[in-house]
């Protein structure tokens, strides 16, 4: 008997430093490429190369070299990276699951945009997909199926949504600044009407609501759209394009001021991750980066190492050469991976600033519902 006792006490103390603990314990995410791990790529397979070069060593569906944001977030949480809901192999829906998918909008997309790369599964969509995994997990919570969550994790879930780019660019060389405006009040208005389905469908309380990007910093922008050289700032981003864009974060950022008073026991906050990546794009050398405003993975060289007719990992003949954008070789020294989307090392910064607190609003004490896990 005493043996055993002491077996147990070894046991016992051989067991690592207790897991750690967070209140939450899944992620539900919708967005676009910059929080897609996988979703757009298993609906529409063909990934080049280069992509995922850094951390996965292969394609691995997201739109840089390595790790996204919501991959950083996870770790931190401690939970296994989101699996795609759209990926039937190897997915596994426990600790939440990823709607995003490359170019998804958040109002229903302009169809005759298909053929120039948006996704049909914009933010509606994404959101129904979301009802029917519960709807699913709630069926199947009798058969112990260890792909789905239990049900109670909707309510402790922490819901993200990174989405938005593509409503303001995808029509910007057709409509301009002043079109795009028109809708952008909708596409705000959307994202806080979702939050409030979630609120009162499903039962989610706490909701992260990422803002938009300095677009106007981004090689594809400076590359293709329209402006001259007094419309850049010191940095060598668009002006009007940042400052649309910094309109367009203010709006949303009212909007859900707006809509808290109408969820009393929500906890909706809104992350500042623009800040983070302005300052990137301007001072990359502060961070341990080397270039802002150029992209690794492109063709043509130049300031921006960009050409819309050879995006990251394909080859083209353009006039009777053949051009092929290949990737960089230290990507760890870039903000842009491709001209459009960040590297691996642009978002492990982004990750460090959210994961400090610094950008929430209101105040949100992450690290005291969570342990966070430090990420390398
Ligand atoms: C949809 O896109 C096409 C082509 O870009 C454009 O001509 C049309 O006006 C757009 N429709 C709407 C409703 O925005
Ligand atoms: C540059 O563009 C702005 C508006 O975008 C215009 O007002 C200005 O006249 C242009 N300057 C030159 C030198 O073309
Ligand atoms: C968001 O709005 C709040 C007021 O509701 C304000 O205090 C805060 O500074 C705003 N944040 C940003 C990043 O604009």
């Amino acid at each position: 008997m005493r043996t055993f006792l002491l077996i147990l006490l070894l046991s016992c103390l051989a067991v690592p430093v207790a897991e750690a603990k967070c209140a939450f314990p899944a992620i539900f995410n919708f967005g676009d490429s910059n929080s897609d791990t996988g979703g757009f790529w298993a609906a529409f397979p063909a990934q080049p190369g280069p992509f995922g070069m850094t951390y996965f060593k292969a394609p691995a569906g997201r739109a840089s070299d390595g790790r996204l944001v919501i991959d950083f977030l996870a770790s931190a949480l401690g939970l296994p990276f989101l699996s795609p809901y759209l990926k039937s192999i190897g997915s596994n829906f426990r600790h939440g699951a990823n709607f995003a998918t490359l170019a998804s909008t958040v109002l229903l997309p302009n169809t005759s945009l298909f053929v120039t790369g948006i996704s049909p599964f914009s933010l509606g969509i994404q959101l129904n997909q979301m009802k029917d995994l519960r709807t699913q997990s709630i069926r199947a919570a009798s058969t112990r199926n260890e792909q789905l969550p239990p049900s109670s994790v909707f309510s402790e879930a922490l819901y993200t949504f990174d989405i938005g780019q593509n409503d303001f660019t995808s029509q910007l060389a057709l409509l301009g600044i002043a079109g795009v405006k028109q809708f952008l009040l909708q596409v705000a208005s959307q994202i806080a009407w979702s939050i409030k389905e979630i609120y009162e469908t499903v039962g989610g309380r706490t909701f992260m609501v990422f803002n938009l990007a300095p677009i106007g910093c981004y090689p594809s922008f400076l590359s293709q759209l329209p402006h001259n050289s007094s419309d850049l700032d010191v940095y060598g981003c668009i002006t009007s394009y940042n400052n649309a864009v910094a309109d367009y974060n203010d709006l949303l950022n009212d909007t859900l001021q707006y809509v808290r008073s109408s969820m009393p026991a929500a906890t909706i906050v809104f992350v500042d991750t623009h800040s983070v990546k302005l300052e990137l794009f301007r001072n990359p050398r502060s961070h341990g980066l080397l270039h802002g405003i150029r992209a690794c993975c492109g063709s043509g060289g130049g300031a921006y190492n960009f050409d819309t007719r050879v995006l990251c990992g394909n080859s083209k003949v353009i006039d009777g050469k053949t051009v092929t954008a290949t990737a960089c070789g230290n990507p760890e020294n870039y903000v842009s991976w491709d001209g459009i989307h960040a590297t691996e090392a642009a978002n492990k910064r982004v990750a460090w600033s959210v994961l400090s607190g610094a950008y929430f609003y209101p105040r949100f004490p992450l690290s005291q519902l969570c342990d966070l896990q430090p990420i390398g």
